[in-house]
Parts: structure tokens; sequence; C-alpha cells
């Protein structure tokens, strides 16, 4: 059974080509769970339900590395690398060479130790010498395999103990998840993947980190004496081959002009790949001749990254503007003399709030650096104060709203300034806008420049006139002829059929985004049972805690929204939420709780183990199938251990409830 879900691992994570559905690849996964809980004498470290464990106690215990773990030196233009390449040729004394050319992915370097093929420690690069040790974190990531299998090992070459050494990553997609549900929480948005990557891998919950998908890519296979492979693009085969994800963006060339033709393909094809990547790394070929070239200070002779040009510009702030979002939140824009970065041209970038422009101490008329990250949206990096003009000037935030002249306030604790003013046409455009937008109500056709309209004439004052709307008031409209009038029609009123999450969602309110929206639809189904519950019901519901709890009281308490939902109500909308195929995850098994859980109370824990399909019951019997216990945990866990029931923490009942790969 792990053989087989090893495989399946395999061709799901890191060759990205399952054969076998998600479906059956949980059956398989409860297949071999159930044995191991018959069984516990036959479950191993290695085993592909061992991936999220226990979290390591005291913090990540330092470790020094085998061998240092080098940087490398960059080359900026095409005359660097050349020149690289004419050092490299003359210190070989006229040796034919090869590059492998690699990409650089833009993340950070991890050292995997193997030994008797099974993953034993994962340890970051930290100083260079000595990193931490993250390996309950490094488990978690799909592409590592726990294990190699012995006839693997021998079809690649590979010993039964090395080291591999690679980049740990966070997918573009990862990382804008990330972001979208800190926005939601209110907390500020990691500046890029790689930050993420190495937040998310000093993590103490390993738990959050499964749920992060980080991914790792091989380049180095080492053991005692130093590199196994005596090429470096065997190597990069052979990690392939022991079923380790590597780049399959690679070539091996024999003159630079082929290296060059690699690096402008790299630049080519940036844009699209999935993750972020900052250059590409050109490596001696042969190990031998690596050897032979050794060291300067920090990096290696054989090996050079060349970077692209990176995806900031300088250029100057012109205005600073503040724009209202949707929830009344006010967000200063620095409007800027356009500047060429990376392929597009910027004219703005965003600079947070209040808060931020004081960090940066930017001033009107400034020359700035604005950099272009994983986000489409550019960001102001720094303020080139020696470039300050003498007439620049203090940006001062303003008292009152810009849209519509309310005052703006700011809660404590928080950074951002609101409008509060509902009736705000900035906040109904934005909530418009975000009504129907893709993964809300869907109402595609309704865009900006028909919301601006429907809000400017008066058509839509607030969500529920779009269900009011008509052929004629849409013709009215600039640019709206007969058939797209008819086809936003058709869409509005197939929105009505959206279900409650949806309409949720579409309501805007504060935190509760498309997550917690769900959570909402599934624990109340009804929209009159979601506006009835109070803060104590809503805190029951998983993830939801007491902010969100207040906010979504808040929502509701208030005249007008509550008069909103009943036109929307009376507009036809679907108020029930969508039959949810029930999840059977834990279809038939029995637990009891018994002590105080850590991450989660005990109702928590109860609600979600009955969405999966389990059961819970009061007393511990032959039939219990699991007992969780927390901290102290008294006679209940006694009985468990007499009848021989599995007895998991906290982190073991996380584990078995997400282990689904969704
Ligand atoms: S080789 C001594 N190969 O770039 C060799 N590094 O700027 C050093 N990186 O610390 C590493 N992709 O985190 C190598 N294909 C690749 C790489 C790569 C990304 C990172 C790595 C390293 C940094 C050096």
């Amino acid at each position: 059974m792990r053989e087989t879900l090893r495989h399946h691992e395999h061709l799901y994570y890191v060759l990205d080509a399952p054969e076998v559905s998600d479906a059956q690849y949980d059956i398989w996964m409860r297949e071999l769970r159930a044995l191991e809980d018959e069984h516990p004498e036959l479950r191993t470290q290695d085993s592909p339900t061992q991936r999220v464990g226990g979290k390591p106690k005291e913090g990540f215990a330092k470790v020094a590395h085998s061998r240092p773990m080098l940087s490398l030196d960059n080359a900026y233009n095409e005359e660097e690398l050349r020149e690289w390449d004419r050092r490299v040729r003359e210190l070989a004394g006229g040796e034919d060479i090869a590059y492998t050319c690699e990409l650089k992915l833009d993340g950070l370097s991890l050292a995997l130790t193997y030994e008797g093929g099974r993953l034993t420690r994962g340890v970051t690069r930290g100083d260079g010498v000595v990193g931490e040790d993250v390996t309950s974190n490094v488990r978690t990531i799909r592409s590592v395999p726990l294990s190699i299998s012995t006839a693997k090992l021998r079809d690649s070459g590979l010993p039964e103990n090395f080291e591999i050494r690679g980049e740990v990553v966070l997918p573009l997609s990862a990382f804008q998840k990330l972001n979208a549900e800190r926005e939601e929480q209110g907390l500020a948005p990691a500046a890029n993947p790689r930050n993420a990557a190495a937040g998310t891998l000093r993590t103490l919950e390993p738990n959050i980190v499964a749920q992060r998908r980080l991914d790792f890519y091989a380049y180095f296979a080492l053991n005692e004496s130093g590199h196994i492979f005596s090429r470096q693009s065997e190597a990069l085969d052979a990690l392939a081959a022991a079923g380790f994800r590597v780049n399959p963006n690679r070539a091996l060339v024999h003159a630079l002009d082929e290296a060059w033709d690699f690096i402008a393909r790299a630049d080519g094809i940036r844009d699209s790949l999935p993750y972020e990547i900052d250059g590409v790394v050109l490596k001696v070929d042969s190990t031998a001749l690596q050897g032979q070239l050794g060291f300067t200070g920090r990096a290696p002779r054989w090996a050079i990254a060349y970077k692209f040009a990176a995806r900031a510009g300088v250029t100057q702030v012109e205005n600073i503007l503040v724009q209202v979002g949707r929830t009344g939140k006010l967000t200063p824009v620095a409007e800027l003399t356009p500047v060429a970065i990376g392929g597009t041209t910027v004219g703005r970038a965003t600079l947070h709030n209040a808060d931020e422009i004081e960090r940066l101490g930017l001033k009107i008329g400034d020359f700035v650096t604005v950099e272009r990250g994983g986000d489409v949206i550019p960001k102001v990096v720094e303020v080139l104060r020696e470039k300050r003009p003498a007439d620049a000037r203090d940006f001062v935030f303003p008292t009152r709203c810009p849209e519509c002249g309310s005052a703006v306030v700011r809660e404590e604790g928080e950074v951002d300034w609101r409008c509060i003013d509902v009736n705000c046409p900035a906040r109904l455009r934005e909530s418009l806008l975000h009504f129907a937008a893709r993964g809300v109500m869907n109402i595609e056709g309704l865009g900006e420049a028909v919301v601006n309209q429907l809000t400017e004439r008066g058509l839509a004052r607030n969500l529920a006139d779009i269900y009011r709307l008509d052929e004629a008031a849409l013709l009215s409209l600039d640019l709206v002829k007969h058939k797209k009038a008819h086809a936003l029609l058709q869409q509005i009123e197939r929105s009505k059929q959206a279900p409650l999450d949806r309409v949720l969602l579409g309501l805007g309110i504060r935190f509760v985004g498309e997550r917690t929206a769900q959570f909402l639809a599934d624990a109340f189904g009804t929209m009159d049972r979601v506006m009835q519950a109070s803060k104590e019901e809503l805190e029951g519901v998983q993830e939801i805690g007491p902010r969100i709890s207040a906010a979504i009281v808040e929502f509701f308490a208030l005249p007008g929204n509550r008069e909103l939902v009943e036109k929307l109500r009376a507009a036809g909308l679907n108020f029930a939420a969508e039959q949810k195929k029930v999840s059977s995850r834990l279809d038939g098994l029995t637990f009891v709780l018994t002590g105080t859980l850590p991450s989660l109370t005990r109702e928590e824990a109860k609600k979600r183990i009955e969405g999966e399909g389990g059961n819970v019951t009061g007393s511990v019997s032959k039939k219990t199938n699991y007992v969780v216990a927390g901290a102290d945990a008294g006679s209940k866990l006694d009985a468990a251990r007499k009848l021989n029931v599995t007895v998991l923490d906290a982190a073991g009942l996380m584990e078995l409830l997400e282990h689904g790969r969704g």
C-alpha cells in the first residue's frame, strides 16, 4: 500500500501527471491508515500517512552543514557572463567545457539528509555554515520523497546515505492565495513568494505548512566525499530518476552562445512559469573540473548566476491619490511618471496605507524604486533621498473621504483609515464590482465601465438594484448595444441561482472571504439562520473567531443591510446552501474526545469530525476507533489504552481531517 501511494504521489506531485482520481487516492490512503491502525507495529516514519506530525517543541535546533552551503557570484549582462566563461576556460587549460543551464528559482536553499534511503533531516541554509532543522516542515512538502526504494536507488545510482540540496519555493498560486487570506484577516500581505516561503518554512505548525503547498526542486546530490556523480547533468537526471522534482527547463551546452540562447528562452517563459525565477545558473558540468576550479570566498568559480534585469525601475512620484475600496478602506496610490518594468509600463503603485508612507519617508515629487513582484500590483519599495527635488512636498492624509466628503475613521489597533458612510458612491461602486466578480456572483459583463455609469446615473443605489435593471435601462448606457444588454440580463438572471455561500461572499461582510462564506453556508444552511446566529453560535463554526463573528453580527444588525437582504430575497435570489456531497473521509469511524486540545475547541473538533462523516461519542468502548486526547485527559485515555484504541493528539486529528489533497 505504501509503495502504491508513493508511486501515485510521485505522479501527482512531482511529475504533475496523475493516473488515478483524487478519490481513488483517498480510498487507498484510508485503507493504508486502517491497516496501520490495526497494526501500529507496521507503521513507519516514511509512510505516506506520516507527512504531518508533531511540532518541534523547542523551536528549530541549529545544525551545522556537512559542508558549507555557498552562494553564487552574479553576472548582470552578457559581457560579465563571457568574462566568466573566458576565465573558466583559461583555468581549465583548454579542456573541453560543458555547462549545465538551470533556472535560478527565487526561493531558499535547503539541505536534505537521507540515511538508508529515508529522509532523516531537512536544514535551511542559514548563514551557510549553520542552518535550522526544519525537518517536521520539510516532511509536509509532497514533492520531497520520505523514502526512496532500493530499486530506485539502484536505478538512479544513488547510494543509501546521501544529501540532496535544492530550492524550496512557494508557487505563485499558493502565494496569491496566502495573500488573499492575509488580506481577508486584515494582515499585511507577504512581500514576495520568497519571503512567504521562508516564513512558511519557519512556521512552528506543520499543519499550516502542509496547507501552504511549498514545493522543492533538487539540484545537488552529495555524500561525505563530495559530489556523487561525475557530471552535474548526470546528477540532475539521477535525482529525477530517484523521484525528486528536478526542473525540466534545463540544458547541457558546450558553448557560451548556446547558454545565451537558453537564457533568452528562460527570460521568455519567465512570466508563464508557476513560480518566480530571477535568473539562470550555469555550472561547469564535470565535477572533477569543478574541484580543480575551486572557490573564491563564498562562491564557487565553477558556477555563475546570470541575473535577469530586476523587475524594478526608478521613477518619480507625481502625485498621491487616495482610493476608496468596498469596505471603505482608503488606500494611497502613487501616480508615477510612467516607467517600463519587465515589459510592462507602470504608471501607478500602491502605497498600502498611511503608515507605509511614513515608513518610506515619501514626499510627493520624490524619486522612488518601484518593484513588480509575484503580485500584479507594483509597489514602491524605496525612496531615493539623494535625488529629492527642492520642491518635494509632504503628503497629508485626508481626514475626509475623497469620494463623498464624510469624515474618515481609524479604529483602534488598525492601520487603515476608512470611510464609514454606507452611501459613499465609491463604496457602492466597489461593492457592485465585488458582487459581480468571477468567483462571487459571476455576472459577466458587469465590469467597471457599466458599474460606473449605473452608479453615476442613479440606476444602481444598492446591490439589489442590479436585479431591477431592464433592457431599456441598459440601453440608456453608453456603448451598451442590444446584444450586450441581452447577454448581461441573462447573466443577471442566472446569478439568482448562485448558492448561499456566493451570496454571503457577495454581500461584502468584513473578513468574510470565500472560505468563511463556505463554512457559514455549510453550518447554517440558510440565509435566515446565518442572520439570526448569535456571536457564540458563529464562533462554533470552524475558523470563525471573535473578530469575524463580531463583524458578521454587526453587519446584520444594521437596518440598511437587513433591508438589502430582503430586497435580494424579493428579487428571487437563492438563499439556501448548496447540497454538499457529504464528505466521507471518516465514514463509519467513531471518535471519543477527551482533555483540552491546543488548537481547537471540543465543539469545533466534533463538528469537523462529523463534517467528514465520523461519529463522536461520549465513552470509550471496543467500537471506538480513535480517542483524541488533549492536555489533562483522564479516565477515557486510560480506557483507550486498556482497550488498545488508537490515541491521537490534536495534530494527529488534524492530519486525519485534512490528509486529502484538495
Ligand atoms: S547552486 C554553490 N542552482 O541561488 C552553488 N542555486 O544566489 C550554490 N538557487 O543559495 C547553489 N536556483 O538558493 C543553485 N539551480 C540552482 C538554483 C540556485 C536557485 C539559489 C540558491 C542559492 C542562491 C545563490
